[in-house]
Parts: C-alpha cells; sequence; structure tokens
C-alpha cells in the first residue's frame, strides 16, 4: 500500500517530468502515464476498494487532489508550450508585406486596350447612374434598321455596308448588327422609363483600311424620362470626357449633324489639347434627342417622354487616349503588340483611383 512518502515521490517524479517536457507530444505522453486510465495515478484508486473503510476516505481524497494538481500543471505547461510553438511558426513564417508582387505565370498575360477602355468607360457611366444593357451580334433588320426609323429604302442602310445571312424562307433576313443603336430599341421594349443604359459591344461593317475593320467596338447610351433635355445630354458627354481624358476641362464642340434615329442630331468634337494636342478638333460620337418616331415603334408615347442617345466607337477613342496609331493591329492578335501596348491584370480602373495609372 502506498504510503505518504511514496505518494510525495510521486507527485514530485510526474511535477518534474511535466516541467521536463520539451514539446506537446512529449507532455501527452506524461499526461497519458500519469492520469490517463491506466496511468500511476489513477491505478491508486484502484487500491481504493483493499483498504479499511475508515482510511479509504482520506486517501480518496489525497490521491484526488494529487490528480487535480497534477492536471493544473499539466494544462500550464500546455499554455506555455502552445505560446512557444506560435512565436516560433511567427518568427520563420514571417511574410513581408512591402515587397512588391511576384510575377507567376497569369500576370504575363495583358489586356487588350479596347477591354480596358471598356472598362473605364463603364466604370464613368456607372459612376453617372448608367446600367449596363446588352444585345446580340445577330439582328433582325427591323431591331437593327426599321423600328431605328431607317425603312427598307432608305439611304442609310447602303452607308452601313451591312453584312447579311441568306434570307429566310419568309423573304426576312438576319443580319451582323452594324451598330449597337439596336440596344436601345430591345432596352425601351421591355422596361418602363426612367431609362439610364449604357450599351457596349462588337459591331460588323464590310470596310476595311487603316481606320476602319469589319468588326469594331461601340457603347450605346441611352436615357428616356419625362423631362430629359439637351442639357442633359451635353452634361452627360462633358463628365464622361473630363473622366475618361483625365483632364479638368474638356472644350467640346457640337455640330449639327443627321441620323435618322435622333431629331436634333449631332456630332461631337474634343478640343485635342484635352489628349496634348492642342489647335486640332477630333470627333468622338454622334448624339441626339431621340426621335419620336422610335419612341413611337417601342410603345412608349413621345407625348409623354423623351430623351437621348448617343453611340461612341470603342476603338477610335481607344487610340486616341493611349496613342495608337493603326486599328488594323488591335486585331491582328500579335503578342509583342498586346505586350507593349496592353494593360496589367492589377491595373484595374476605378475613379478614386484613377483610371489610367
Ligand atoms: N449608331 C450610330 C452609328 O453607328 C451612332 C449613333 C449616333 C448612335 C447618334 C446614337 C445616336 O445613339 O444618337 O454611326
Amino acid at each position: 500500500m502506498s504510503s505518504g512518502s511514496d505518494l510525495a515521490y510521486l507527485e514530485a517524479d510526474v511535477l518534474k517530468e511535466i516541467a521536463e517536457a520539451v514539446d506537446l507530444a512529449a507532455l501527452d505522453a506524461v499526461r497519458v502515464s500519469a492520469i490517463g486510465k491506466k496511468g500511476r495515478i489513477s491505478e491508486l484508486m484502484a487500491q481504493l476498494g483493499k483498504l479499511p473503510p475508515d482510511e479509504r476516505k482520506t486517501f480518496g481524497a489525497t490521491v484526488n487532489a494529487l490528480k487535480t494538481k497534477v492536471s493544473d500543471a499539466i494544462e500550464t505547461r500546455k499554455a506555455t508550450l502552445e505560446a512557444a510553438a506560435l512565436s516560433e511558426r511567427l518568427a520563420s513564417e514571417r511574410e513581408d508585406v512591402t515587397l512588391p508582387v511576384r510575377l507567376g505565370a497569369e500576370m504575363q498575360g495583358r489586356i487588350h486596350p479596347v477591354s480596358q477602355v471598356l472598362d473605364e468607360c463603364i466604370e464613368i457611366f456607372a459612376d453617372l447612374g448608367f446600367e449596363v444593357a446588352e444585345g446580340p451580334d445577330i439582328e433582325t433588320d427591323d431591331l437593327n434598321f426599321t423600328k431605328l426609323n431607317i425603312p427598307a429604302e432608305h439611304p442609310a442602310r447602303q452607308e452601313h455596308d451591312t453584312f447579311y445571312f441568306n434570307p429566310k424562307a419568309d423573304g426576312s433576313r438576319l443580319l451582323l448588327r452594324t451598330h449597337t443603336s439596336p440596344v436601345q430599341i430591345r432596352t425601351m421594349q421591355t422596361k418602363t422609363p426612367p431609362i439610364r443604359i449604357v450599351a457596349p459591344g462588337r459591331v460588323y461593317r464590310c470596310d476595311s483600311d487603316q481606320t476602319h475593320t469589319p468588326m469594331f467596338h461601340q457603347i450605346e447610351g441611352l436615357v428616356i424620362d419625362e423631362k430629359t433635355h439637351m442639357g442633359h445630354l451635353k452634361w452627360v458627354l462633358e463628365e464622361f470626357a473630363k473622366a475618361f481624358f483625365e483632364v479638368d476641362t474638356v472644350t467640346m464642340r457640337f455640330r449639327a449633324s443627321h441620323f435618322p434615329f435622333t431629331e436634333p442630331s449631332m456630332e461631337v468634337d474634343i478640343d485635342a489639347s484635352a489628349i496634348g494636342k492642342p489647335g486640332q478638333w477630333l470627333e468622338i460620337l454622334g448624339c441626339g434627342m431621340v426621335h419620336p418616331n422610335v419612341l413611337a415603334n417601342c410603345g412608349l408615347d413621345p407625348e409623354r417622354y423623351q430623351g437621348f442617345a448617343f453611340g461612341m466607337g470603342l476603338d477610335r477613342i481607344t487610340m486616341l487616349k493611349y496613342g495608337l496609331p493603326d486599328l488594323r493591329a488591335f486585331f491582328s492578335a500579335d503578342l509583342r503588340w498586346l505586350r507593349h501596348y496592353g494593360f496589367s491584370l492589377l491595373d484595374q480602373p476605378t475613379l478614386g483611383g484613377g483610371l489610367s495609372s
């Protein structure tokens, strides 16, 4: 039977083992050998039954007290070892967040200048309260022309050098949209005003030289409400031009023009000082007040609603802003060109951070 001095010896021995445990695994081994099911202290409890009843109580209490003392000591040592393990990890896994980003494979890719400019435009128009709308590249004659107040015999149909598909049995023909303006129609047919959308996308015309490619990009704008007027149109375009060319002031010239879907219609030039070339006017877009016929074609009452629209060549404003001379290079899939003129993935245009950095 264990005497008091045996217990004192056991206690000292176990506490020493605990103090000397070098890591969490060693400490757990000490725990198992002392107070685990078959541990040295647990086994003392098994002797209880053999003791005379009067000794049982005090011996039981003593062993229990020893067990508590040992498990407290284990917890304390455990906390110390855990803290040491954590500081060792923190020291060895240190990261210097001020180091430049390591260029992985994905960082070698480049964003095409047109994609970058599209993101810049969306950022600007979203900030002005516009939503992005989309339409298909393959359109009907009706949406690309007729509903836009361009009837079958209208000369604008010839001007657009349209790519047509073979006629269907009923004589109707699908086509590759020649402009993003059909998205205006799709929007007015499905939404009730107030409408504020921009519709970017690919458009197609049978044309090719240094400044024309058979496929190019436009962004269309449309605002319809009850009291929208030309002052709003001019303000929106001016805000856009300032934000896009990243200048405080832009001088703009609104020239009278003609589009079948707007009345009045204008072409807009900017004073090229905005891009560091004073003394020149550069045309950037066409615009106007939506023609009452177009509103009526979409089921909107022209007596109640009015608004403005504009259409801008994305490739053209990309060439102007970033000084790219030849449009054909945009679509020639030349990796050297893309590496030179493209943008990094991390170059996300934001108004707060500056559109182009
Ligand atoms: N759709 C015209 C084009 O491709 C551009 C345009 C002009 C769009 C005036 C408009 C507008 O919405 O109002 O040449």
